[in-house]
Formats: C-alpha cells, sequence, structure tokens
C-alpha cells in the first residue's frame, strides 16, 4: 500500500515537472529579434533600415554621424523630423541640391524604417 502511494506520487512529480519544464524559458525556442519598425503590408517588404542608410554615409558620415557638419548629419534626428524631411524632399515641396533625387528612390515603409535606423543612432 504505501510503495503504491509512494509511486503514485514519483508518478505526480515527474509529471509536474514536465510541466514546469515545458514552461521554463530554458526550453522556449528563442524568440526572434523584432524589426525596429512595424513594416508595411505589401508583396515586397522593405530592407532594413540599417542597410538603406550605408548609402547615405557618403554623404551624411557613417551612421550619420559628422564630425565637420557641412552636410548635416543624420544620427539621432528625432523620427517625425527625418520622415518630414524625406517626403518634403520627395515630393519637391522642401528646395534641395540633391535629397529630391536621393528621396526620390524610397518608399514611405523604407523611409519609416531608415527614421527608425536613424533616431536611433546616438550623435556624437
Ligand atoms: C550626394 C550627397 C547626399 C547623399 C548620398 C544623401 N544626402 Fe541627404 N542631404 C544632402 C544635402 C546636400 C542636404 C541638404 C539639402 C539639399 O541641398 O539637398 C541633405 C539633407 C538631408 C536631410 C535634411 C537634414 C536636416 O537637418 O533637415 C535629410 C533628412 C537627409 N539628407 C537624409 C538623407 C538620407 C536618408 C540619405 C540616404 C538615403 C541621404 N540623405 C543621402 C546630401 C546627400
Amino acid at each position: 500500500m504505501r510503495l503504491r502511494h509512494l509511486t503514485l506520487a514519483l508518478i505526480g512529480l515527474v509529471f509536474a515537472i514536465g510541466l514546469l519544464g515545458a514552461n521554463a524559458p530554458i526550453f522556449a525556442a528563442p524568440t526572434t529579434p523584432q524589426a525596429a519598425a512595424p513594416l508595411p503590408p505589401g508583396p515586397k517588404a522593405p530592407p532594413a533600415g540599417a542597410a538603406m542608410a550605408q548609402t547615405c554615409a557618403g554623404c551624411h558620415g557613417t551612421d550619420g554621424r559628422l564630425h565637420a557638419a557641412a552636410f548635416m548629419p543624420l544620427a539621432g534626428m528625432p523620427k517625425a523630423q527625418f520622415v518630414q524631411a524625406m517626403r518634403d524632399f520627395r515630393d519637391g515641396k522642401r528646395p534641395s541640391t540633391l535629397m529630391g533625387h536621393v528621396a526620390q528612390g524610397f518608399s514611405n515603409g523604407e523611409i519609416d524604417a531608415m527614421a527608425s535606423y536613424f533616431a536611433a543612432v546616438k550623435p556624437e
């Protein structure tokens, strides 16, 4: 009789540990890192902001950081300001020598992705 109770208790214990184990973080599937900005639905998701931002480095500095501010640094620019500037350049609402042409190549989703990237870079 006692042995039987012990066996049942053991089975119960093993079952409980199994349940706990299933929920323990060590057994959980690794969480995939979230993209910086929610991507708009569309046939072609825009590439990550960081990759696109490399095309700006020639004029605005690596990571948007610039020591000589002949071109405006982009690092740390507030997201809303960046988005507004890029859309205005693209739509011809803001006069520019170069940026009108540069901005032509980007969709709203791509501009948002770059805005998140640059806003997160700490200016020096
Ligand atoms: C060929 C040089 C060049 C490249 C490449 C370039 N820019 Fe510019 N950018 C400029 C110039 C010059 C200005 C000042 C406005 C003008 O005259 O076009 C400017 C201004 C800006 C501004 C406004 C800054 C402010 O303080 O208001 C933003 C935002 C900007 N660029 C974003 C970008 C992004 C994003 C990229 C990459 C996709 C990029 N630029 C690539 C030359 C460049």
